[in-house]
């Protein structure tokens, strides 16, 4: 069966959880490898609607195993909300369908106030989600972070000296030492004890369930605009959001991925700051964000909105071997009479006035402006591709021209290939509305 990932192909917030949903619901194991409490989605069954932001989307199937992997950061006491606000609700979490790695790094609170330090430091704050992200992913990665194998094995006054040694050089940034060691003693004992039916090595699971040929999904965070090598920099979050890096993350090499789904809006959207070469600040970009319902879902923050950029979602495609594509937002775009696709930049490398045309991403992606097609749009009011006997010829022109649409962007992502059979890339399928159910499956 192999493993099957999903990954978000833009700047997040693409509708990854819809298609993951759909591929979580037959799987045996479900994996979420990167980032932490940045994240969310939403999981929606019979009815009841899940909002989730470290547990990956099958939590609510009791039987397929949910990994949290060793890529990911874990904040303790939001993991612990989010469970027992579900136990509440009556689904079945335990140590039976739930592993957390014991490799994974710990997210406290302190993380979270020097997120806002830093962030009120810079010139150009990043915008991040102020849950800590980026200063436990520097504690890892300074050989200080703290993992789940040490909240649940250590006893609380090892786990008091690994915290006084990881705090040791912050003390600077956080003022005055006010840290209450004895209420974190009393929290981890509490935290020991609930989080060790859960921590054990997920790796050794997972190379079990490959080897036994089990059905295996990954389930990407953020996204590949926000990946820390690939992306946006230093407007990006601080883990590896890429096929590769979310596969490394769960312990998983690379010859074990099977198919790579990427997704993408029809438009593009970002939150937070950083280069957005086809970003249309005026009455485009307000009627994607009407259209699109582009506010944030937990802040409620308008998003900043665009035309789609087939220059960056090739590259994406690319450096994510993505063979399906999904396409969220097939009706918005539809909305519009004429549709601008980003083909092309032109590139002013040094400043001078001087550009070049390309069509690849360079580092200096701020530096580029966007060359577009301009092609028919017009199809509001279809849900689908397929052109049916009891349609209008007026409805029958607006698939066409939807069809036009997304046959383009399929043969430039395969670099102009026409012949169907020879694209390695393929749209997988359309999303139609927001629902669960409006998306149409092409292949
Ligand atoms: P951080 O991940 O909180 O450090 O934030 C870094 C950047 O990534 C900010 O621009 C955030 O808005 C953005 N970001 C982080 N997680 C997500 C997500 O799940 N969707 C969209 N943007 C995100």
């Amino acid at each position: 069966m192999g493993v099957t990932e999903v990954i978000g192909l833009q700047w997040g917030d693409e509708g990854k959880g819809k298609i993951s949903n759909i591929k979580s619901a037959n799987a045996d194991v479900v994996i979420r490898a990167n980032g932490g409490a940045n994240a969310g989605h939403t999981v929606v069954k019979d009815g009841e609607k899940y909002a989730l932001h470290l547990l990956p989307s099958s939590i609510i199937n009791p039987n397929c195993v949910s990994v949290i992997a060793a890529g990911v950061v874990v904040d303790l006491e939001i993991l612990y909300n989010e469970i027992e606000s579900l136990r509440n609700r009556g689904v079945q979490i335990s140590g039976h369908n739930l592993k957390i790695s014991s490799r994974a790094h710990v997210v406290f609170p302190w993380h979270k106030e020097l997120d806002q330090v830093y962030e009120d430091m810079r010139d150009n704050p990043i915008g991040t989600t102020k849950r800590g992200i980026g200063i436990a992913y520097s504690d890892k990665a300074l050989r200080v972070g703290i993992r789940m194998g040490d909240i649940v094995s250590s006893d609380t006054n090892k786990i008091v000296d690994l915290i006084k040694a990881s705090l040791k050089p912050k003390r600077a940034l956080m003022g005055d030492d006010n840290t209450d060691f004895d209420k974190y003693r009393q929290k981890f004992n509490l935290y020991r004890k609930y989080y060790a039916e859960f921590v054990c090595d997920t790796e050794a699971i997972v190379q079990d369930a490959i080897r036994n040929k089990k059905n295996i999904v990954i389930e990407g965070a953020q996204a590949t605009g926000l990946d820390i090598d690939f992306g946006t920099y230093p407007d990006v979050t601080s883990s590896s959001c890429t096929a590769s890096g979310i596969a490394a993350a769960a312990g998983i090499g690379p010859r074990d991925i099977g198919d790579v789904i990427g997704v993408a809006k029809t438009y593009t959207s970002r939150v937070g700051e950083g280069p957005f070469p086809t970003e249309q600040i005026n009455e485009i970009g307000d009627k994607i964000r009407e259209l699109g319902h582009e506010y944030g879902t937990t802040t409620g923050r308008p998003r900043r909105t665009g035309w789609l950029d087939l220059v960056w979602l090739k590259y994406a495609v690319k450096l994510n071997s993505v063979n399906r594509v999904v396409f969220n937002h097939a009706d918005t775009i539809g909305a519009f009479d004429r549709i601008n696709l980003a083909t092309s930049y032109l590139y002013d490398l040094y400043g001078d006035g001087e550009e070049k045309r390309i069509d690849f991403v360079p580092e200096a992606l701020e530096k580029c402006n966007p060359v577009y097609l301009n092609m028919p749009g017009d199809w509001g009011g279809i849900k689908s591709l397929k052109i049916t006997e009891d349609m209008t010829e007026d409805e029958k022109k607006k698939v066409e021209r939807a069809k036009m649409f997304f046959e383009f962007i399929e043969s430039y992502l395969n670099d102009g290939e026409k012949n169907i059979r020879k694209r390695k890339v393929r749209i997988l399928a359309l999303g139609w509305g927001p629902g669960a159910n409006d998306i149409e499956f092409l292949i």
